[in-house]
Order: structure tokens, then C-alpha cells, then sequence
């Protein structure tokens, strides 16, 4: 298998960072973005150019829009674009998040996916191939108490996905994907210390990575759930 250009969003911590390690380690360039400059910082240091890491704030569209700028002036437009930036509430019922909570999670989960896909999705129509995974949960297909703006934001993602996946043309694929249950910043914030009794992001990786690459135009619109 070729090298391939790889997009992640929120590379500096959990998933997205673990991503990062296991696609560059197999040879792939990995563009990522996150808005911890100490982790965007780390990341610059430890892996050289073609790699590449911005600080970008994925509910910015102008950001957005300028990093697309500079990343599709540099490389050329990614074979795999990964949405995997998310944010969670803490847990509590829905009438007690405040107003600026709830449209700070609508803001990155929703729109950030959806900022990311403007800008950069016009570079891999016009080559014509590529593969777009948008993010989901368990909660993008089934719901629980004291989470309902994540969750709200996760079916967000598995229409929305839907939706695109039968707007591309063939060639292409979009999909929502459940990554599994990962000891992650996220999960510890809606299961508390039972969190540890999941598998950390780096053991994830070595099976979601290979999974990733080979979502091929045939799966496009499936939704799909990363192997545990
Ligand atoms: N862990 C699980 O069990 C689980 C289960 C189901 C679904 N998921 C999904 O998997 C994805 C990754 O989650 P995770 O568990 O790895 O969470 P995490 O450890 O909290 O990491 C989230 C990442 O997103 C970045 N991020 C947050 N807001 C951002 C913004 N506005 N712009 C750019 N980057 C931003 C964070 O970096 P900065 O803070 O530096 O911006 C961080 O790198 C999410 O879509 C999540 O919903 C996870």
C-alpha cells in the first residue's frame, strides 16, 4: 500500500494523537490539528515535515479555511480526512447545561466537521478519490442520560454523513464512525474512574489504523464501528 496524506483533527490528545503515531509509524504523512499549542508544539518537534501540526480551532471557519489554504498549498489533498474532534458536556440532564455549554459542543462536534469538510473536501472532489470519516459514538446510535447535547451532536453526525455520502460521486466515500469505548479525556468524563477498565488509545490505534485505511468507495454511507 502507497503512502497516503492523512487529515486528523484534534491530534494532540486521545484518539487523534494515537492515530497520528500508529499512521506515521506505518509511513503515511499525517496533517493534524488541535488547539493545545503545548501538544501541537510536541508534535512539530517530534515528527518532521512532511508531517505537519497547526494549532487550528475546528469551530473557526476562517481558521479552518486559512489552514486548508496552507496545508493544500504544501501537500496534495488527503486520501483519508479524519473528523475526530469532539468535545463532551459534563454529564449532567439536559435543562441544567448552560446556554454557552450547548452551543460549544453543537460548535465543534457539528459544525467543526462540517467547517473541515468546506475546505478541504473541494481539493479531493477535484482530484476525484478520497475518504471522509466523520466521528460518531455509541451515542450517535443510542442515547443515555446526562449526555444528551454529545449524543444530540453524535446523531448530528450520523445524518449529516448519510447525507453527504449521497451527495459524492463515485469514487468517494463518507462515513460515521463508532470508535468503540477508549480510556480517553472524553470517557473519563461521562464514566468517571470505571473509565480504566478500557483499553488506552495507543492499543486501539494498532487495530483502528489498518481498519481506517482500507474504508474503500464501496463502504461509502455504511455506518461503521471500528474493531474492539
Ligand atoms: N473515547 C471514547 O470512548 C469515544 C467513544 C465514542 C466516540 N468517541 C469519539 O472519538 C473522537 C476522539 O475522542 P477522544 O476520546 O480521543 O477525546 P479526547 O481525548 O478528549 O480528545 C479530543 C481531541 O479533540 C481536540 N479538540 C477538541 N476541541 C477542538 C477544537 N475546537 N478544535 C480542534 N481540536 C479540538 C482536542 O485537542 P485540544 O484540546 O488541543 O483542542 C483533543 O486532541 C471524538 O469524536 C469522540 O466523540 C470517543
Amino acid at each position: 500500500m502507497g503512502a497516503k496524506i492523512i487529515l486528523i483533527t484534534g491530534v494532540t490528545r486521545g484518539l487523534g494523537r494515537a492515530m497520528a503515531e500508529e499512521f506515521i509509524r506505518l509511513g503515511h504523512t499525517v496533517i493534524g490539528c488541535g488547539r493545545s499549542e503545548t501538544g501541537i508544539v510536541e508534535l512539530q518537534t517530534k515528527f518532521q515535515p512532511p508531517h505537519d501540526f497547526d494549532i487550528v480551532d475546528v469551530a473557526d471557519d476562517r481558521a479552518v479555511g486559512a489552514w486548508a489554504r496552507e496545508v493544500l498549498g504544501k501537500h496534495t489533498a488527503p486520501d483519508l480526512l479524519l473528523n475526530n474532534a469532539a468535545l463532551i458536556n459534563r454529564s449532567a440532564p439536559l435543562w441544567e447545561v448552560p446556554a454557552e455549554e450547548f452551543s460549544e459542543v453543537i460548535a465543534v462536534n457539528i459544525e467543526g466537521a462540517v467547517n473541515v469538510i468546506r475546505h478541504f473536501l473541494p481539493a479531493m472532489l477535484k482530484r476525484g478519490s478520497g475518504v471522509i470519516v466523520n466521528f460518531s459514538s455509541g451515542w450517535g446510535r443510542s442515547t443515555d442520560a446526562n449526555v444528551a447535547p454529545y449524543c444530540a451532536t453524535k446523531w448530528a453526525i450520523e445524518g449529516l454523513t448519510q447525507a453527504l455520502a449521497q451527495e459524492l460521486p463515485p469514487g468517494m466515500a463518507a462515513v460515521p464512525l463508532n470508535p468503540g469505548i477508549i480510556a480517553t479525556d472524553i470517557l473519563r468524563s461521562s464514566f468517571g474512574v470505571s473509565a480504566s477498565g478500557y483499553p488506552p488509545p495507543e492499543r486501539w490505534a494498532k487495530t483502528a489504523v489498518p481498519f481506517l485505511l482500507k474504508i474503500s468507495a464501496s463502504d461509502n454511507g455504511k455506518s461503521l464501528t471500528a474493531p474492539s
